[in-house]
């Protein structure tokens, strides 16, 4: 080609160039066009017609008409076809001013601005951006998350869509609120389907600062979301879609306060403020690249702001009728308008409060109205702590008309103006108590109606109540002394049975001169002792038996009662050994372990000698229908806690560094206060395999507690106890066993079952019904997340017991997404995955222990 210059006329040199240039131009575009580039640099531009794509093929920037529209032409990101079948735009640049014809462009200028100019080269959109110096190399890129960023050469931003939305807020934006100035970020709808201008509803923060989100109707509230109580608006029903990803926050250095939002799967989610006034949440399903609503706001007519007027309250029973009724000792403003529908009116006080006639006479009470969406206008009251201390302040307080209190949620919420905005949802677990200040009179009309039936109902009460006395009296009197007698012949069969007498003088014997001698550090018992203390291990003391031997309960001659756990006779170590190890064992001490006393050897006789727990363990509640709810949430939260509190120390704090190896719910035992303690710890030390780490030949444990790595390869870490214990919260949490998940809905076990609900956002219903409830759930969820995330198929992807720990603690921001475990794998055509699958289901004897020796 070179040649080819040289050879030919004078006009050789300028055609030559003509030709490079040309050759490059071709090459240059070729280029661009084959693979669509994600940036446009200064100077450069593109026309309708050629596009900017993400890196990922997610977003594309590009001209567009929307719908059927014969608007014209508009510049915006869409999805990429990729993703969409359909044509769906997330941003408009020039949605105020379409461009007729296609001789439109879009360019980066030289002053480093972003314009969108019309077929005759004016200005139809920018995004005035011209602090740039001119000189500076200013870009343009279209980033995966939708963003499209104009940087200068120094890396600095000058301006990014997510700063100026549109109508779409996608994962990654900010809903925020200028904390000075009090403006918040809007997200405005359209005009119509067809018509990207700007639409009559917009979506942002209360500039009010109360941390709801609402939608105005040119400026008029048409929805909120209800306060923010930590973890979700609580005027929204629950889904974990929601209660999970938003999160609120303020940045003190920008003066902002935001919600972001976090997707809770892969799955690609948008929110749109539609045309209609509906907020809508998207979703993509992957196979067909459609969009499925999820979710949309406001739903009914009762969720439509202010529809009852001032305190009145809506209430929806399904069908379209919307029934607008006045609070408790309230009535209709207008009765005229009332009954024509028209509630916007709002009802009025009946009786003025007593505060407001300047009477000192406290005679105000408070009416509840349970499991609503509490109304707008709320204050916190951010240092009472108790729910006296909230009424308190309320009652004190002439101009407070009602309060809310939820202690770990809400916190004391007062209200100074007309309560506005409540609406009854249809199940009250749903919502919050809200607490309206009545006159008194008004308070006695509400209990007028039930006062004669409240008096019949106390009335049999009492007699009730009495008649139990007089017959326990008459019991007491004349039946506990038979009571009594017979427990002593029944002494005495024992004693005939064993001739006991000795070995029990015996026993008090040692026993006495060592704590004399201030030998019971030692913790070694007698045979005889322990023997006597059991009733010679008779069935009757029998406790339970687990995978290690029988445990017995015991009396020891002072009246101490003790756990005895009888080892099965099959451990490899030699007895010094196993004596060291459990002195070692019995000096751990914490709060959430059982308390080992010490243990007794005789002959091929191994045992284990612990404090003893009413309440037995944790599988006989939680599993047992009709004992379950004497756990509500608080008290499985305090038990999940306490159990990671124990395995940290077991973990890290102790000087033993103990890997647990067996944790299940019949390993926690629970105390009278139902606080958890772990027991059976150290069992793999006390069998002789006491490696902190690594690989053992041993493999001791539960199946369907065990680790994948554990039960197969006979690896064994920290990590594998997590997984236990991960598998425990999911017990806790649907208060059903791991067996009784085998053969349900596809799912090997709880943890697959688990994983498909909470994929398919039905995590809530993994949640025992009995402690289901609004003010706890969304912290209930929080410990489903965690619990997935400890029994991911990869160690190391688990987190460790640490984690685990501040996870549980409130404020710890958003949790990692868990990996999706192999067993829902089952029946994939995966080879290798259903071969796991399948060594997994073979093992039928769930929740029985086993210790099973590999050969190696
Ligand atoms: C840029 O400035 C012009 C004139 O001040 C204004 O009309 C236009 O709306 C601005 N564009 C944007 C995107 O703010
Ligand atoms: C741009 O110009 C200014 C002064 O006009 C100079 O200080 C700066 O270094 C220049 N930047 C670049 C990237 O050339
Ligand atoms: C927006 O408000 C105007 C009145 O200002 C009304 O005519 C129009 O129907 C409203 N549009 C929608 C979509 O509600
Ligand atoms: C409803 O009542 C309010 C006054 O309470 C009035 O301003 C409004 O126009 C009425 N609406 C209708 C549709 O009659
Ligand atoms: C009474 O309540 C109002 C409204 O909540 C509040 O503005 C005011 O400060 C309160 N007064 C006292 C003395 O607490
Ligand atoms: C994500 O969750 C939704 C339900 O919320 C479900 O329909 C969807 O299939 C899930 N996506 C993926 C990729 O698993």
């Amino acid at each position: 080609m070179a040649a080819a210059c040289y050879v030919s006329g004078r006009i050789t040199f300028l055609s030559c160039f003509v030709f490079f240039f040309f050759f490059f131009f071709l090459i240059s575009s070729f280029c661009f066009f084959a693979h669509a580039t994600d940036t446009l640099t200064q100077g450069q531009s593109i026309t309708d017609g050629q596009t900017l794509v993400s890196a990922g093929n997610i977003f594309e920037l590009r001209f567009f008409s929307p719908g059927n529209s014969s608007h014209g032409r508009y510049v915006g990101i869409v999805y990429h076809s990729s993703i969409s079948a359909t044509q769906t735009v997330v941003w408009v640049a020039n949605r105020e001013a379409p461009i007729t014809g296609s001789g439109g462009r879009l360019k980066v200028t030289s002053d480093g601005d972003l314009v969108v100019l019309d077929g005759a080269g004016g200005s139809v959109w920018s995004t005035n951006s011209s602090a740039a110096p001119s000189n500076s190399s200013t870009t343009l890129q279209l980033l995966d998350t939708g963003n499209l960023v104009l940087q200068d050469g120094g890396g600095g931003t000058l301006w990014q869509s997510f700063d100026h939305p549109t109508h779409t807020f996608l994962p990654g934006m900010k809903v925020s609120l200028n904390t000075t100035t009090g403006k918040a970020l809007l997200f405005t709808s359209w005009k119509s389907p067809d018509d990207p201008s700007a639409g009559n509803y917009t979506l942002g923060l209360d500039p009010n600062g109360s941390a709801q989100i609402f939608i105005w109707d040119r400026g008029v509230p048409r929805w909120r979301s209800g306060q923010w109580n930590g973890h979700r608006f609580i005027g929204t029903v629950m889904r974990s879609l929601y209660i999970y990803g938003f999160d609120y926050e303020t940045d003190e250095s920008q003066g902002i306060a935001y919600y972001t939002y976090t997707p809770h799967n892969a799955s690609l989610v948008r929110f749109v403020m539609e045309w209609d006034g509906m907020e809508r949440t998207f979703m993509q399903v992957q196979e067909t690249r459609q969009w499925e609503i999820v979710w949309g706001q406001p739903i009914n007519q009762c969720e439509v702001y202010g529809k009852c007027g001032v305190y009145g309250t809506c209430s929806d029973d399904g069908t379209t009728t919307t029934t607008c009724s006045c609070l408790q000792g309230f009535e209709p403003r207008s009765s005229a308008e009332w009954s024509d529908g028209n509630w916007t009116g709002g009802c009025a006080r009946k009786t003025p409060l007593h505060c407001q006639l300047n009477s000192s006479s406290n005679e105000d009470g408070f009416f509840t109205l349970p499991g609503v969406k509490l109304p707008d206008h709320s204050d916190w009251a951010s240092t009472i702590g108790s729910e006296s201390g909230c009424r308190e302040a309320c009652s004190s307080n002439c101009s407070c008309r009602a309060y809310a209190y939820a202690a770990s949620d809400i916190g004391c919420l007062l209200w100074g103006h007309d309560l506005i905005d409540i609406y009854r949802f249809e199940f009250p677990q749903d919502g919050y108590d809200l607490h309206v200040k009545l006159a008194a009179s008004d308070l006695d009309a509400a209990s007028n109606k039930t006062k004669s039936r409240v008096i019949v109902a106390v009335g049999c009460a009492l007699g009730l109540l009495l008649a139990i006395i007089i017959c326990y009296l008459l019991w007491w009197k004349y039946g506990s002394r038979a009571k009594v007698s017979w427990k002593k012949k029944r002494q005495q069969e024992n004693t005939v049975l064993h001739p006991s007498g000795e070995v029990v003088s015996e026993f008090s014997s040692i026993y006495g001169e060592e704590t004399q001698e201030g030998k019971a550090s030692e913790p070694l018992f007698t045979f005889d002792c322990i023997a006597t203390a059991t009733g010679y291990f008779s069935d009757s003391n029998k406790l339970g038996e687990g995978g290690f031997g029988h445990v017995y309960k015991g009396t020891l001659p002072g009246g101490q009662e003790v756990a005895v756990k009888r080892l099965s006779r099959s451990s490899g170590q030699g007895l010094e050994e196993f004596k060291n190890e459990v002195i070692l064992i019995a000096k751990l001490q914490h709060r959430n372990l059982v308390k080992l006393l010490g243990c007794c050897i005789q002959g091929e006789e191994k045992i284990l000698i612990y404090e003893y727990l009413p309440n037995k363990s944790l599988d006989a509640i939680i599993f047992d229908t009709s004992k379950k709810e004497l756990l509500d949430w608080k008290k499985r939260f305090n038990i999940i806690e306490g159990i990671a509190r124990g395995l940290l120390y077991l973990h890290r704090d102790s000087r033993l560094r103990i890997v647990h190896r067996d944790l299940k719910a019949s390993n926690v035992l629970l105390d009278e206060n139902m606080n958890p303690k772990i027991s059976d710890f150290g069992m793999a030390r006390i069998f002789g395999a006491d490696e902190n780490q690594g690989n053992t030949n041993r493999v001791v444990g539960t199946f369907g507690y065990m680790s994948p790595e554990y039960a197969m390869e006979g690896l064994f870490s920290v990590r594998s106890d997590v997984y236990s214990f991960g598998i425990l919260v999911l017990e806790i949490m649907t208060g059903r066993r791991n067996s009784s998940f085998h053969r349900m809905e596809n799912a090997v076990n709880i943890v697959g079952y688990a994983w498909q609900l909470w994929n398919e956002d039905r995590a809530v219903e993994l949640i025992d019904p009995t402690i289901r409830s609004a003010s706890t759930i969304s912290q209930a969820l929080r410990c489903v997340h965690m619990a997935l995330l400890c029994v991911q198929d990869r160690a190391n992807d688990r987190p460790d017991i640490d984690a685990v720990i501040r996870m549980m603690g409130s404020g710890s921001g958003p949790l990692p997404m868990p990996k999706q475990p192999m067993f829902v794998a089952v029946g994939s055509a995966d080879v290798t995955e259903t071969k796991i699958a399948n060594k997994y289901e073979s093992f039928s004897t769930y929740d029985v222990t086993i210790t099973m020796v590999q050969g190696r």
